[in-house]
């Protein structure tokens, strides 16, 4: 039976557990900004669907070492990243919020996973390449990230990832690796699903609307960080670049810059599509950069108020800790009966 999630319809195999909720599995990388896009791809989603199904949510640490990457830094992005799970809605009641790091299965179900993986499949991830392009110091880790990241999905048995777009053809190598798997060591793992939004799966960069929103772009007008000052995001907007008519319409191939702002308006308000093209009909470019700054600022000040709270108060170590324990729990017998599968033979006497 289809079921709603989010603005997505998916539809959900046969059940495999007790409980009659779906699992699902998502990361966020502790780099750069977390920003608009991430908020409306992802993490909005994931506060959506902890009412209705049994959610992890994690904090990819690991996959942040694949660049060279600052340790006190890290640090610092890791408890922030966790913090904003939680400043913008998550509930520890509901989903288990956890560092990648703090669950030692993963790194296990990594490997074993690597001796399920092709070079050829790996050759063809757009993201190695892109990120590899014009660095000569290009970590092996960087190459068998797309294998981690399958790891952290089948350790969970998701039954489905919620992700932005450019995360599709990572979540296509897990399922054929969890199926390779089960082919050849017997069913074992869940196969997961992509969950993306039919909209705000891509939001653009504000400089660049022909590409998408990224918390590495070289220049800051390109995104809005969820804990930028209402006054920057009102100036940001404002220097969107658009196109040179002044007709608001929802057409993403030819007015990329504006269709991009319709698609942000519509997320943030909870209207569709159709719904904001007619709010702002007659309505010209300054008028829509203008209301389209007022929902943002509104929409994200309460979740960078409430992580300025949750930062001193010692709550979200308490989360994470409680969180890792759940995870491994879950973790640790798959990644159990994955390796009795495999041959390994279990460590005697325990
Ligand atoms: P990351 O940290 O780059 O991004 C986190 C999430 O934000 C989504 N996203 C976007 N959505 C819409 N528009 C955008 N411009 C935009 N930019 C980013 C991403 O699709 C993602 O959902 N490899 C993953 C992290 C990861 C993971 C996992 C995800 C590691 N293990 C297991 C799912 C399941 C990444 O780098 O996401």
């Amino acid at each position: 039976m289809p079921r709603p999630y989010g603005d997505g319809v998916f539809y959900f195999g046969k059940k495999e557990r007790e409980s009659d909720m779906k699992r699902m599995l998502s990361g966020i990388q502790p780099t750069g900004n977390l920003h608009l896009g991430n908020y409306l791809g992802a993490l909005k989603r994931f506060v959506e669907l902890q009412d209705e199904a049994e959610c992890f949510y994690c904090v990819v640490d690991l996959h942040a070492l694949t660049v060279p990457r600052d340790p006190d830094e890290l640090r610092e992005k890791t408890l922030e990243v966790a913090t904003l799970y939680l400043a913008a809605g998550l509930d520890p009641k509901k989903a288990t919020l956890f560092v990648q790091s703090h669950v030692r299965a993963h790194t296990e179900a990594g490997w074993l996973l690597q001796c399920v993986a092709r070079m050829g499949e790996l050759n063809r991830m757009t993201q190695f390449k892109e990120k590899s392009q014009g660095s000569d110091g290009v970590v092996v880790g960087l190459y068998t990230y797309p294998v981690l990241q399958a790891a952290d999905i089948v350790l969970y048995q998701a039954d489905a990832v919620p992700v932005g777009e450019d995360q599709k053809q990572h979540l296509e190598l897990a399922r054929d690796l969890a199926e390779r798997f089960n082919n050849r060591y017997g069913k074992v793992l869940t196969l997961p699903e992509p969950l993306i939004g039919k909209i705000g799966a891509r939001i653009m960069g504000l400089d660049n609307p022909v590409k998408k929103m990224s918390k590495s772009a070289g220049s800051e007008a390109n995104y809005i960080a969820l804990l930028d000052e209402p006054d920057v995001i009102v100036k940001k907007i404002k220097r969107a670049v658009t196109d040179s008519e002044n007709c608001i319409a929802y057409d993403p191939e030819s007015k990329p810059g504006i269709s991009n702002l319709l698609v942000i308006y519509s997320l943030i308000t909870g209207q569709t599509i159709e719904e904001t093209v007619q709010h702002f009909e007659g309505k010209g470019y300054g008028q829509l950069k203008k209301e389209v700054a007022e929902a943002v600022v509104e929409h994200l000040t309460p979740i960078r108020e409430r992580y300025h709270e949750l930062r001193q108060s010692g709550e979200v170590e308490r989360v994470l800790a409680e969180g890792a324990e759940k995870a491994s729990a879950i973790a640790d017998e798959t990644l159990a009966r994955m390796k009795e599968a495999m041959g390994l033979v279990p460590p005697f006497g325990r």
